[in-house]
Formats: C-alpha cells, structure tokens, sequence
C-alpha cells in the first residue's frame, strides 16, 4: 500500500489536482487497491473550500471529477499517517517543515523532482495558467506512478 499525501499552499488548486489525476491513473492502471490518495494545505486559507472551479473545470475538461472534496490544513498525524508527502514548491516545503519540524522520516518531496525536469509547479492561483499546472501536474503524477510500481 503506498499513502500518499500531495500538499500545496491552498488545497484548492495545484494538490487537489494532483490528487485527482493520481487517482485517475491508479484506477486507469488496475492497480488502486494498492493505493490511497489526498491532498491538504499548509495554510489555513481556504479551509472548507471547495476545489477552485478553473481547476474543477480542468479536470472535468479530462473526464475528472473531484466533488465533494473541500481544503483542509495538513497536520502533524498526516505525517505520521501517509508514507509520502508530495509538495508542489520549495515555499510548501517550508510551510511543511513549520507543522511537522523535521523530516526525519524522509518522507517529503517536491512533485517534479519524480521527474527529469525538477521545477515548482507555479500556482495558478497567482499565475491564472491551469493548463501548465495540467502539464506539470500530470507529468508530476506519471513519473511517481512509474516510480513506485518499479519498487512495489
Ligand atoms: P493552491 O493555490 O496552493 O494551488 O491551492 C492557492 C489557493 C489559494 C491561496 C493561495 C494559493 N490563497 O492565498 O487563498
């Protein structure tokens, strides 16, 4: 079983992405029962949210839907919980590191690290460019899948 946590500042745009595409291609490769998947803040925000509708409309461009899904913060029992913590950017690493203290069970990472291409997912919140979180997001959660059904 790999739990997996993808964390972004707000939990409305850039994480529930990632949540909801992972989940799409675990299902889309038979092999879902070996997973479990969400995504959670740093900041306290958007707390209760829903997923922002550029990005629902995103997904839902892909066959993906995400209702039901609201913006929490993560918290430290999260870090305890889920094997891996996937950030979007280096100022989310930092914003982890506030509520868990250290890694010191090595589970966080940065989504494009999985990739050849290592590089923030811009937010696009601030940005307003869905489709190239779509790309990085997608390119993000395929490169993890590979990785972690290699050494399953
Ligand atoms: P996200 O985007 O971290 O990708 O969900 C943001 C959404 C909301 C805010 C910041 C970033 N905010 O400050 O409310």
């Amino acid at each position: 079983m790999h739990k997996i946590l993808f964390v972004c500042l707000g939990n409305i745009c850039r994480s529930p992405m990632a949540e909801f595409v992972m989940k799409k291609m675990v299902k889309d490769a038979g092999v879902e029962r070996q997973f479990e998947i969400a995504s959670a803040a740093t900041s306290t925000e958007e707390w209760g949210n829903p997923v922002y509708p550029p990005a629902r409309r995103k997904l839902a461009e892909h066959g993906i839907r995400c209702d039901g899904k609201t913006a929490r913060q993560m918290s430290r029992a999260d870090y305890d919980y889920y094997d891996l913590i996937i950030a979007m950017d280096h100022s989310n690493l930092r914003g982890i590191q506030r509520i868990i203290g250290a890694d010191s069970q090595n589970k966080v990472s940065l989504l494009m690290d999985h990739t050849d291409h290592p590089h923030d997912v811009a937010d696009p919140w601030y940005t307003g460019n869905f489709d190239a979180t779509w790309e990085d997001v997608t390119a993000g959660c395929a490169a993890l899948l590979h990785e972690l059904c290699r050494t399953a």
